[in-house]
């Protein structure tokens, strides 16, 4: 995939675009947090460092053309508020899987259904991929709910890495 021009992506509430540096505090707020990391298999950020590197990580995978990452922040204070983000982009297969957090206090306000639905629609109007894959723990309501409003359907295939987790597909 052409990674060469970042797709900044915009709603009505919100701006999506590349992670910077200066996205630090923010990414340590995500990654750090216990609450944030129940359901999701990582090694969390420990320092600020951590979260620098992290930073530098996505952007050398960017590069590949196989990853995808946005920041996602309020259009009227630029603020970070989460991210969304898109692996194993794979154009032979037709096929990517989505992830998305947003730090804690800016949930329960509809900005994650927001961020998703325009990823949707990029993954499937702009990259012209099939399939969207969610791998999610089965007690994780919030973002099983999630998928549940853009009819993501759980598949049949179990996720081999970790049983406590399901695969959930959209198809275009
Ligand atoms: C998954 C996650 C991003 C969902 O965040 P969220 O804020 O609940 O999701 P949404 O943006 O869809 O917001 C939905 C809530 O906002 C409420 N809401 C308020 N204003 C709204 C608006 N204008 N439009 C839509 N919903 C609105 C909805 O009623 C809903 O609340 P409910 O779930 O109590 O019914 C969040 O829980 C999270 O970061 N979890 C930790 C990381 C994680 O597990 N990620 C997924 C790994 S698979």
């Amino acid at each position: 995939m052409d990674t060469s021009t970042f797709p900044t992506l915009t709603t009505e509430r919100l701006t999506l675009r590349q992670l910077s540096i200066e996205d630090q505090e923010g990414v340590f707020a995500l990654r750090s947090d216990p609450e944030i990391n129940k359901y999701i298999e990582r090694n969390p950020s420990k320092t600020i460092e951590d979260a620098i590197n992290f930073i530098n990580l996505i952007n050398d995978n960017s590069k590949k053309g196989n990853t995808l990452y946005w920041a996602v922040t309020l259009t009227s204070t630029k603020t970070f508020v989460g991210a969304v983000c898109l692996l194993n982009i794979s154009e032979e297969k037709s096929s990517c899987e989505i992830g998305y957090e947003l730090i804690t206090k800016f949930q329960g306000q509809g900005i994650m259904k927001e961020a998703v639905e325009k990823v949707i629609d990029y993954v499937f109007q702009k990259v012209k991929l099939k399939n969207l894959n969610a791998i999610v723990h089965y007690k994780n309501q919030s973002s099983l709910k999630l998928l549940a409003k853009f009819n993501f359907i759980r598949s049949p295939e179990t996720y081999k890495e970790n049983p406590d987790f399901n695969i959930f597909t959209l198809t275009y």
